[in-house]
């Protein structure tokens, strides 16, 4: 453990490097993946260029250090990461090379500002928050490990099915080619797909939540293809798997991970709102609610541009009929002719409070969100104004993990 002067040192120092917190991990990452390039093959690149991970790393490691007396308090987050770190492969060999470059980086970005004494203390801190980290991870591993049809690292998995869903929409059924089990997952979950895309020097790996309910003798992912738009390229491994991707084709997957799950446990009623391809977690959990709880009220909102890149709705209103548990809402921002004749939704333009008041009869229950991040925001905030109990509101982030609470005031 830390005694209480490196504890006392390190909490003064956050405040200054949180404020250059951007410069220190962008020039981590330059000084990182110059001498250890073979990093290359599990971080995100585009969530590079965009800032995204230096934002997600430095948050994670102040918030770490800030509790570094108390670390257990922030283990719900620190699980949330292992989480991620667990389905990329991240390792405790890893965890030196991180350590070394962030201290490196302090070192740069300060000058003289960082203080030997200063140094060896968040040296000390970041070994605490490594060794905290290694543990919960190595806990996963094994875990996924022992369970049936569990696995560590990465498998090969044969697409036996690529369905397309919608104009944007493509899934892909995915079984194991040594033909053993594969293992069970919570709905909500997600996998890792690791491509080798030709002409790429470097390996590609996205994660893909689990779209149909667990217990099948597959798994189904459903992607949106990121088409390219005015100052930004196509989605590099969306488009490939689109494009490229054929059913015969082998891809290697990472058993499911995730703490974005189903809380079976309760009988408060189950309100699942999704925005465009958002809706494959709680597609999975859509499926096994009715399965398993089966006088639980559940309210499936979905909210697409329109019908054309609308994905399975046919699939939603088949449970819809099979199951009166469920109430279904389909919010279409700007819906075509052929929508307006067909009349197949239950609110043009964006989801609001006044809506969500006229379709949900009470504010107690759990909602699970998941869209594009200004679609998540307003919808955060509008149960919020409704004063929907915050400990009720679930979401997850297609990309680093964020929170969308200081977004809502
Ligand atoms: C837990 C989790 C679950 C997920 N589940 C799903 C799912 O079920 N279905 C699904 O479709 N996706 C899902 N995702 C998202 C998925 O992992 C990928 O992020 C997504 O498919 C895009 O990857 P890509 O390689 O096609 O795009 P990338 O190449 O990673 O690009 C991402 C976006 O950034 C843009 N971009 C690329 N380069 C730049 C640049 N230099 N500047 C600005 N913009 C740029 C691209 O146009 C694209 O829109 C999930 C993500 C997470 C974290
Ligand atoms: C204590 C040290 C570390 C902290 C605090 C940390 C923190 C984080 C955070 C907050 C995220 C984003 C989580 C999310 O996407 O939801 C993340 C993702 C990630 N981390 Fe770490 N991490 C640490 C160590 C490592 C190590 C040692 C490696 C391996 C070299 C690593 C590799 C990654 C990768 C590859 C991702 C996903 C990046 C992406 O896809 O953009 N991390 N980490």
């Amino acid at each position: 453990m830390l005694d209480a002067k490196t504890i006392a040192l390190i909490k003064s120092t956050v405040p200054v490097l949180e404020t250059r917190g951007r410069e220190i991990t962008t020039r981590f990452y330059q000084l990182m993946f110059r001498h250890h390039p073979e990093l290359l093959h599990i971080f995100n690149h585009v969530n590079q260029k965009r800032g995204r991970q230096q934002t997600a790393l430095a948050h994670a490691v102040y918030a770490a250090a800030v509790h570094i007396d108390r670390l257990e308090e922030i283990l719900p987050v620190v699980r949330q990461i292992a989480h991620k770190h667990r389905s990329i492969g991240v390792l405790p060999e890893h965890y030196p090379i991180v350590g070394k470059h962030l201290l490196l980086a302090i070192k740069d970005v300060l000058g003289d500002a960082a203080t030997d004494e200063m140094l060896k203390a968040w040296e000390k801190a970041y070994q605490v928050i490594a060794d905290v980290f290694i543990r919960v991870e190595q806990e996963m591993y094994e875990q996924v490990k022992r369970q049936t049809g569990g696995w560590e690292g990465f498998r090969d998995f044969v697409v036996v099915r690529k369905v397309k869903e919608s104009d944007v929409i493509t899934s892909f059924y995915l079984q194991p080619t040594d033909g053993d089990p594969i293992a069970l997952y919570l709905p909500g979950q997600y996998i890792s797909v690791k491509l080798e895309i030709p002409g790429e020097t470097y390996t590609h790996i996205r994660q893909y939540s689990l779209s149909d309910r667990p217990g099948k003798p597959y798994y189904r992912i459903s992607v949106k293809r990121e088409d390219a738009a005015a100052n930004k390229p196509a989605g590099m491994v969306s488009s490939f798997l689109h494009a490229s991707v054929r059913e015969g084709d082998v891809l290697p997957i990472s058993a499911p991970a995730g703490d974005f799950t189903l809380d079976l446990a309760s009988d408060l009623p189950l309100v699942l709102i999704s925005g465009g391809v958002g809706f494959t977690p709680l597609l999975s959990m859509l499926h096994t609610v009715v399965e398993e709880q089966p006088t639980r009220a559940v309210t499936y909102i979905h909210a697409a541009v329109n019908g054309r890149v609308h994905a399975m709705r046919n699939e939603v209103a088949e449970l819809a009929q099979n199951h009166l548990q469920l109430k279904t809402y389909f919010c279409y921002s700007s819906p075509t002719e052929e929508d307006k004749a067909a009349a197949n939704y239950d609110k043009a333009g964006h989801l609001d409070l006044a809506w969500l008041q006229s379709i949900l009869s009470d504010k107690q229950a759990q909602f699970y969100i998941c869209g594009p991040i200004p679609f998540m925001q307003t919808v955060y905030a509008a149960l919020q104004r409704w004063g929907a109990a915050d400990e009720q509101i679930r979401y997850e982030f297609f990309g680093p993990a964020s929170t969308l609470k200081r977004h809502s005031a």
